[in-house]
């Protein structure tokens, strides 16, 4: 079947939500198209808080070099200044379309720290927070009338003539393929997590729109920067919010010393990401660790903070270890977070290719650089999210909607049937994926070396060929999910392999990327993006182009 809309959007999480209401906003027919239900995104698993310069002596400059900063200098600092400039307006129409953000004693709404911050200018809702978002903006879409294709699997974009006009997705109930025909796509579905084992994102997070986007002709940009989060549940790898720092809990090692003095004496705990990870893995490799593990000790902050603020990791650490964070330290790690590269878009949200924006965690305006801040993420879903929204509606509203019908439809139809007629090899689609994510996590992860970098790239080279022979054991048409899962592991086929070849690109050390050859970051040499265009059988294409810098020179960075 076909569809007809001005704007598609490919996501409902908080990023795509966003886009869809402006872009409904600006006059357009939106429609947004989710492999699960709006409210189950993983926008929904944002814990902390959102970040924005609106308390008394706050300034939106003092949030710009914080996030600079913590970005190790990569970030392009036009955008940044966009970013935190429009940050307050943002979070207070969300308190009008009603999110009941926390209120300080005296009335007025409260922050709480997060890391690399020098202000505490984090909006929360407990440690629920991009659930309350989430929640808000789904009914919201639904008052502006958007239409939502909800466990609609895409599979491909459609491309007219160089320009981007809409895609196919599976529906997923019936095993019916559609192309849904627009003037303009924004591509908002989200990180890549699941490319590592193990990771603090839902299973659903498997790099769906890099993968697209990039076949679909737009670079990938930066994509060797992706960041660990200090404190994931040891054995799950579950997220344990940054907000038990800022509300003041410790990091201890197996000496009950808290370490972090030694590596960031003026931020303690609430050093940026990149440090304190790194510092948490040296505890462990020079044999301060516990099993692998420090400890996140909230203790004192007494069960009334724990309660109110932190309740829902009050219970998965009860849950998935049985530990009471009331009564004992829970052993945390590092743990594969979030990707600050992604589709490479200008601050509208678009892309090289007419008609393709993207916002949200697959996209890199650059506001994040090497190293993002914590709650600088749910910050820019909305503030990107809306940018994109207008801009797709205001090139939707001059260009003419796509024609493409059944010759696409065939022809992808036959694609899949391929895949589902493989034969079985003995290859399995939860094995070798288990494989990719853990050679990942060891080889592309928190460390990364020239000789491990390219033994990555081999072994990529080697799960794509064993790909090839990934059967589908299930061979009927409703929720197929051995189908999708297998169309997952080829987009983060497409996303391991050009974060490793991104990785051996820059030669230094900044941000997330920790290279163990080239320790030290590179101003002279690296102050630079990298680009990767797809080029079908042959090597991406690899291009640079220097980073924005408006008023903010790279210093020496310490907390
Ligand atoms: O720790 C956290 O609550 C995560 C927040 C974020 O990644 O922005």
């Amino acid at each position: 079947m076909t569809h007809d809309h001005d704007v598609l959007v490919l996501g409902a999480g908080l990023a795509g939500m966003r886009a869809g209401l402006e872009a409904a906003r600006n006059g357009a027919n939106v429609a947004i198209v989710s492999k699960v239900h709006p409210i189950r995104s993983h926008s929904s698993a944002a814990q902390g808080g959102i970040n924005a310069a609106l308390g008394e002596g706050d300034t939106w400059e003092s949030h710009a070099f914080d996030t600079v900063k913590g970005s190790d200098y990569l970030a392009d600092q036009d955008a940044v200044e966009i970013m935190t400039q429009e940050a307050p307006r943002d979070i207070i129409e969300f308190e009008h379309m009603g999110v009941i953000f926390y209120r300080a004693p005296d009335g007025k709404l409260g922050t709480r720290a997060f890391g690399g911050a020098s202000q505490a200018r984090t909006y929360f809702v407990g440690d629920i927070t991009g659930q309350a978002l989430l929640v808000t903006l789904y009914d919201q879409i639904l008052k502006a009338g958007v239409k939502v294709y909800e466990e609609w699997f895409a599979t491909k974009l459609v491309m007219e003539n160089g320009a981007c006009r809409g895609l196919v997705a599976l529906e997923m109930l019936t095993g019916e393929l559609h192309v849904l025909r627009s003037k303009a796509v924004v591509v908002a579905s989200g990180g890549l997590g699941r490319l590592y084992e193990p990771s603090t994102n839902a299973l659903m997070c498997t790099g769906d729109g890099y993968s697209l986007a990039y076949r679909a002709g737009a670079p990938l940009m930066d994509m060797a920067m992706v960041q660990y989060h200090p404190t994931t549940l040891a054995g799950s790898g579950f997220l344990m919010t940054e907000a038990a720092r800022g509300e003041g809990a410790y990091l201890l090692n197996s000496e009950g010393d808290r370490f972090m003095k030694r590596y960031a004496p003026n931020k303690m705990e609430l050093a940026a990401r990149d440090v304190t990870s790194r510092a948490e893995a040296t505890e462990i490799a020079e044999g301060r660790g516990i099993n692998g593990n420090v400890l996140l000790d909230l203790r004192h902050l007494g069960p009334d903070v724990i309660l109110r603020k932190l309740p829902q990791i009050h219970e998965m650490a009860l849950d998935y270890l049985g530990i009471d964070m009331i009564k004992e330290p829970v052993p945390v790690r590092p743990g594969m977070h979030y990707q600050m590269g992604g589709i490479k878009t200008d601050v509208n949200g678009a892309t090289i290719v007419p008609g393709l924006y993207a916002a949200g965690e697959v996209a890199c305006v650059s506001v994040h650089g090497g190293n993002r801040l914590g709650a600088n993420s749910l910050l820019d879903t909305i503030v990107f999210g809306r940018r994109s929204g207008q801009a797709s509606a205001q090139y939707a509203a001059q260009t003419v909607r796509s024609t493409a019908g059944e010759d696409l439809l065939e022809a992808e139809q036959a694609r899949l049937q391929g895949l589902l007629d493989r034969p079985y090899t003995g290859e399995t689609c939860a094995g070798l994926r288990l494989e990719l994510a853990t050679m990942m996590d060891e080889k592309v992860g928190l460390y990364r070396s020239d000789a491990g970098l390219h033994e990555a790239l081999d072994k990529l080279r080697e799960f794509r060929r064993r790909y090839e022979n990934v059967a589908v054991g299930d061979k009927s048409r409703v929720f197929n999910q051995a189908l999708t899962f297998v169309l997952e592991l080829g987009y983060l086929l497409d996303c391991g392999e050009t974060i490793i070849r991104d990785a051996l690109i820059r030669k230094e050390s900044r941000g997330a990327h920790t290279h163990v050859d080239y320790p030290e970051r590179n101003d002279a040499d690296w102050m630079v993006h990298t680009l990767l265009t797809h080029r079908g059988a042959e090597d991406p294409e690899i291009a640079q182009l220097p980073v924005t810098i408006t008023r903010w020179k790279p210093e020496v960075r310490t907390y």
